[in-house]
């Protein structure tokens, strides 16, 4: 059903060329065989090889404070930034908003690196980034779209029974937005990016007045920060960021996120003496139970794994073609003693850093720590004490 679904897909933009990117076909194209390397890499010094993972998971995965992905910012590698600004500038529309981008860049870059340039303004130049990712980078017929309308489409069938009526206004608008994936590019059209940017004032020659100008934008309400294009935006812009990724950062970084989202809704509705039924069941730490704010998370958060896992696990049996992604995966990572499972959940323990390590382990990795494949994936002697079908 879902090939039937995605072979409608138009390719709009097919931009051939170095970046092209190949679906898979028996092998991983080179990107993705690149890409895993430099996540095994980024991995060696994101986490903290010397505690040990079956001790504290929080100062294993967080505490050299490098996480692999964050959902707050987007920080391109130098490279990719330049391939951004190159991209854009290159562009054949010519635009006013576009020129502004790029004549502020010029008058940065006297004065500092590109990346500086790029980190205090990227808020104020989203939608313009946004422009040439989906026209020239997250291509109609690249592989990322295709799992990434995927992953939503197959959030929707799996939780059809699992929310009920009440959260439909949500699974409505994901059915919505995993069609306006199909082609994201025509939400960042020239003519409404120069409406956005119409008051700015830049001037080559004159960083500091831009700096000030940008300022004053800043202060304007932006159509981007607001519903549709807001979402699109963003996503657009994870697309970018998850460029050749491996499926198992795309669930610990995308799929649990939606289930935060239902979950918190539908677990804050349930029947409040149920509920603590349910938590009791689970004999969840002192420190969490004596909070009902934290008894709530708890439950949102071990549900919203559990039902992560199951959707990647079942993902990979989903096919031959899926299981020989994975296996093929695992076997480059070997090389660097990592494996998909153990991106998962590096990943998925990582959205909680910033929430220090109490909160982490007696919270949000409640999950974690009742999970077999968890255990076995870090030798851990494998022992459960909370109640698997409390909740
Ligand atoms: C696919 O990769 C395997 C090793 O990972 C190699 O032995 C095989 O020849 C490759 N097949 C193709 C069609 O490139
Ligand atoms: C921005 O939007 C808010 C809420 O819609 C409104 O109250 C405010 O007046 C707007 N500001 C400007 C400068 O348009
Ligand atoms: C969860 O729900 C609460 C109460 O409705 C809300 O304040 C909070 O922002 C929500 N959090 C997330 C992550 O959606």
């Amino acid at each position: 059903m879902l090939t039937a679904l995605l072979a409608g897909v138009l390719c709009l933009w097919a931009v051939p060329g170095l970046e092209a990117q190949v679906p898979y076909e028996r092998n991983l194209s080179k990107l993705r065989i690149n890409e895993l390397g430099n996540l095994a890499m980024q991995m060696e010094h994101s986490i903290n090889a010397e505690k040990y993972a079956c001790e504290s998971y929080f100062d294993h995965v967080c505490s050299r404070n490098r996480p692999l992905f964050s959902i707050m910012g987007h920080m391109p590698q130098t490279s990719d930034l330049i391939q951004l600004l190159t991209k854009l500038q290159n562009d054949p529309v010519q635009f006013e908003a576009k020129q502004k981008l790029i004549d502020f860049f010029i008058s940065c870059n006297t004065r500092k690196s590109l990346m500086d340039c790029y980190r205090e303004t990227f808020e104020y130049f989203k939608p313009l980034f946004g422009y040439i990712i989906t026209k020239d980078l997250v291509e109609a017929s690249s592989h990322e779209l295709q799992d990434f309308r995927d992953l939503i489409q197959s959030f929707l069938v799996r939780t059809q029974t699992v929310f009920d009526n009440d959260v439909n206004p949500i699974r409505n608008k994901l059915r919505t937005y995993r069609e306006k994936f199909a082609s994201p590019g025509i939400y960042f059209y020239a003519g409404d990016l120069n409406r956005e940017y119409a008051a700015l004032r830049i001037y080559r020659e004159s960083y500091d007045h831009n700096l000030r100008n940008l300022e004053q934008h800043r202060k304007r309400n932006s159509s981007y920060e607001l519903g549709v294009q807001r979402t699109m935006l963003d996503w657009s812009l994870y697309l970018y960021q998850s460029q050749h990724k491996p499926m198992s950062y795309y669930y610990p970084t995308f799929t649990v996120h939606l289930y935060m989202t239902m979950f918190n809704i539908t677990e804050r509705q349930r029947d409040f003496t149920r509920f603590r039924e349910d938590v009791e069941c689970l004999k969840l730490p002192q420190y969490v139970n004596v909070l009902s704010e934290a008894r709530m998370l708890a439950v949102i958060y071990l549900k919203s794994f559990r039902h992560t896992w199951q959707e990647y696990s079942d993902w990979i049996q989903l096919s031959t073609k899926h299981r020989e992604i994975y296996d093929q995966e695992n076997e480059i990572l070997r090389q660097h003693h990592l494996s998909n499972k153990r991106l998962f959940f590096t990943l998925y323990a990582q959205n909680f850093c910033e929430f220090g390590k109490e909160l982490a382990e007696h919270v949000f990795y409640l999950g974690l720590k009742e999970n077999a494949d968890f255990f076995n994936t870090y030798s851990c002697g494998f022992q459960t004490d909370t109640a698997r079908d409390c909740v």
